[in-house]
């Protein structure tokens, strides 16, 4: 599959699962920017069959490389990221998976049991990144046990795989050029910025910093009933040079590891 097709893929899902983040995009273009795309982020559990290496596939074989690792001690998870080997205005991709071996039997169970209703021919194809909540119709309930030993895994077991959130490229943008204008910009639109360790995470010092709204609360249906859940949000990424003049495009864990908490039920 090619790039191209890939991310307007993700993308039509992506406005369509969550219409406020296109009203965000479309701001911003009335606003005469253009918005391009820093990165795009995806959740996964780290069962073989779908961990992050299994996910990163499709963008391998679009010419995507591995560039850099990062661990999340505190909410047991591990992430990769991902750049195009020679187009580099593509975005990058980010890609995090929850370590089971860190969580209770109940969940694993779970986990294991959804994994397991996937069908194999869905498994090992480029169709995997976008089968939303591949394992049927979630239960409230399980919801509810799996989100109180972690949000992410919660959230994972309701929406499954699709982009979690797609990025602005602040340093693309002419007029809403920093990371105070753009939060302003969207708090004046009534949005809610994610709050967790300040409005912008990250400093110039070190190199990138990042800021997100919260998730749009969307209708879900549940096994009882219809509930409004947390959806995907939309994240501003702005980046410095390093000393040797050169774009960072790495990413910071500890920024990344509040950027997570755009998605909690009760925030
Ligand atoms: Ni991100």
């Amino acid at each position: 599959m090619r790039h191209q097709d890939i991310f307007s893929r993700l993308w039509d899902e992506y406005i369509k699962f969550n219409p406020s983040v296109k009203k965000v995009y479309d701001l911003f273009t009335a606003n005469g920017e253009k918005v391009e795309n820093d990165h795009i982020a995806f959740r996964t559990f780290n069962d073989k069959r779908i961990n992050v290496d299994k996910l990163a596939q499709v963008f391998i074989n679009a010419g995507y490389e591995e560039k850099a690792d990062y661990h999340f001690e505190e909410k047991h998870l591990y992430a990769k990221h991902y750049e195009h080997k020679t187009e580099k205005n593509l975005p990058r991709v980010f890609i995090s998976e929850l370590i089971l071996d860190k969580f209770s039997d109940y969940l694993n169970e779970i986990v294991i049991k959804k994994v397991n209703s996937i069908p194999n021919e869905l498994l090992n194809t480029n169709e995997l990144i976008f089968l939303g909540s591949a394992w049927g119709i979630p239960s409230f309930k399980i919801y509810e046990k799996l989100k109180a030993e972690s949000e992410y895994a919660g959230w994972l077991y309701v929406m499954g795989f699709r982009a979690n959130h797609f990025t602005v490229n602040v340093n693309a943008l002419k007029q809403i050029n920093t990371m105070e204008k753009v939060n302003n910009f969207l708090k004046n639109n009534g949005y809610v910025i994610n709050a967790v360790g300040g409005e912008i995470k990250g400093t110039p010092q070190e190199l990138l910093e990042q800021s997100s709204i919260m998730s749009e609360k969307i209708k879900i249906q549940f096994e009882e009933g219809e509930f409004d859940f947390p959806g995907c949000f939309y994240e501003f990424a702005k980046r410095y040079n390093d000393k040797n003049g050169n774009l960072f495009s790495g990413f910071i864990a500890n920024s990344a590891n509040k950027i997570f908490e755009s998605t909690d039920f009760n925030k």
